[in-house]
């Protein structure tokens, strides 16, 4: 059976998926308060759930943001706060979503696989501490129920 797991299996909408994901990693999360050993659980559940082709977080340490835990294939290790994609949310403190992200200025290509792309930052007290980013292979991938739903992931990890 084909699946397009978008849409995910026998009609069950995008939302239904990330509400019960919500619930699975608020239990994941419960009663862990160290942040790196959450965003490595929640790396890999995110990935192993929607298949997403990176997942994974960057954390900023002075004016640069450092890989932190990760799904998917090795990534560039730091970024400056005004490069790329995750500079820009960093910067900005707003979610970005990349439809294309050849079209995006200054995109930093860690894999020529990825085709699209959401970061969302997390800011405490008016400063960026850590940003999400997710790739996906294919083109316009992610939508405005995507970045909600990863916006409440990010709130749940620390
Ligand atoms: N594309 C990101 C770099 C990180 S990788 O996608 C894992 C950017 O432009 O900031």
């Amino acid at each position: 059976m084909s699946v397009n797991l978008k849409e995910g299996l026998q009609g069950v909408s995008a939302t239904d998926m990330h509400i019960t994901a919500i619930k699975q990693i608020n239990s994941l999360v419960n009663g862990e308060t160290d942040m790196i050993a959450n965003m490595a659980n929640v790396a890999a559940y995110l990935y192993h759930t929607f298949h997403y082709f990176w997942v994974g977080f960057y954390i900023r340490k002075n004016n640069q943001l450092v890989l932190g835990p990760f799904q998917g294939p090795v990534a560039c290790t730091r970024i400056d706060l005004n490069k790329g994609v995750c500079g820009h949310a960093a910067t900005t403190q707003k979610s970005v979503i990349v439809p294309d992200v050849h079209q995006f200025p200054g995109h930093i290509a860690c894999s020529s696989e990825s085709q699209s792309e959401i970061v969302i930052p997390f800011v405490k007290e008016n400063s960026t501490i850590f940003v999400l980013d997710v790739d996906s292979k294919k083109l316009d991938y992610f939508n405005e129920k995507d970045q909600q739903f990863l916006e409440e992931v990010v709130q749940l990890l620390v």
